[in-house]
């Protein structure tokens, strides 16, 4: 982006949020809408409070006048969602009110006028187990095996209508697993935590053979910019890395990072080696397509892995 815009970024003060916040407050005016319930407070965005291009309003997006007096905005980033799929699992009317409600009410202040540009964090969950790996945007039928996927896919759907009705251009970016700083969830974080409190064991969910494609946060951030900006209509995009990256590996870059020996690793709890109902095995993003339109990740799957743990390692 060469000109300063005024954005909205949704869920501005989580994990992708607040890094694309970093990457955007010094040439853009920035508003933040977050509700704070992923996180336990605002840590990651209260060095920019205070500035005079950047707005921190704590409110829930699901809530239908959340959006009232906003003014208007020249982008939306639209990340606020439920992004636990295992919480999903245990109770799917979460992703369902979070995500699909939530994102509903983004397009309704849209469609009122507050902003005509959307860029969407959708996910690789939306393909469920897909017969073809790599998978390619133009894979179907999508059948999530989660609540998330499916609230995800369901968005999907309501933001290109919302687009053909209204005259919204929005890029649709199907996240693989997005690592890196200020990260609050997922296998690094887990693994982190549970061998500082027990260096002597780990606990895997699954049989450490679930491999997906991870991408280092700030290669998403910047892939999205660049994609949003070189498209002309609304389209979706896989963002990941072709080679895969599995469950077992990373527990070895963890243990290695933290100067670790002898850890013994047990597989406990997960199902038919998956780490919990939902979870999708085997994971893996076609990327052809916007490498074709000329974007390369800096990070591949295994450094994008081993970059993360090193930057959750120093930072906590
Ligand atoms: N991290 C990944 O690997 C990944 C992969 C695929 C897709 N995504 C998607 O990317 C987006 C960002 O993910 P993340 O990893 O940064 O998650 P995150 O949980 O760190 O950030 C989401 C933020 O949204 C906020 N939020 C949640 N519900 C809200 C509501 N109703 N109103 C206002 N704020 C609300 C949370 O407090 C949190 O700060 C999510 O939509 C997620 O589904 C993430």
């Amino acid at each position: 982006m060469t000109e300063s815009k005024k954005l909205l970024v949704t869920g501005g003060a989580g994990f992708i949020g607040s890094n694309t916040v970093s990457r955007l407050v010094d040439q853009n005016d920035v508003t933040v809408i977050d509700d704070l319930s992923n996180e336990p407070d605002d840590r990651f965005i209260r060095r920019f409070i205070g500035r005079g291009n950047f707005r921190f309003i704590k409110k829930d997006i699901t809530k239908p006048r959340t959006f009232d007096g906003l003014g208007k905005f020249d982008l939306i980033i639209h990340l606020a969602a439920n992004s636990d799929v295992k919480k999903g699992s245990e109770n799917p009317d979460i992703d369902f009110k979070q995500n699909i409600v939530g994102t509903k009410n983004v397009l309704d202040f849209m469609k009122n006028g507050g902003c005509s540009e959307l860029l969407f964090s959708s996910t690789s969950a939306v393909y469920g187990e897909a017969a073809v790996l790599p998978t390619p945007e133009t894979y179907g039928p999508c059948m999530p095996i989660s609540s998330y996927g499916a609230s995800k896919l369901a968005d999907e759907g309501m933001i290109t209508a919302y687009s053909h009705y209204y005259g919204i251009r929005a890029s649709i970016f199907r996240f693989a697993n997005v690592v890196g700083i200020n990260s609050t969830h997922g296998v690094i974080f887990d693994f982190i935590n549970r061998l500082r409190a027990d260096g002597s064991r780990l606990d895997i969910l699954g049989d450490g053979t679930q491999a997906k494609s991870y991408i280092h946060v700030s290669d998403c951030v910047d892939a999205m910019l660049f994609l949003h900006s070189r498209s002309e209509k609304t389209d979706v995009f896989n963002l990941g890395n072709e080679k895969m990256t599995s469950v077992r590996k990373i527990a070895d870059i963890v243990v290695e990072k933290l100067g670790l020996r002898n850890v013994r690793y047990e597989f406990v709890g997960g199902v038919d080696g998956r780490g919990w109902k939902g979870d999708v095995k085997k994971a893996q993003l076609d990327t052809s397509k916007v490498s074709a339109l000329g974007w390369k990740n800096r990070h591949g799957s295994d450094a994008a892995v081993e970059k993360a743990v090193e930057e959750n390692v120093v930072s906590r």
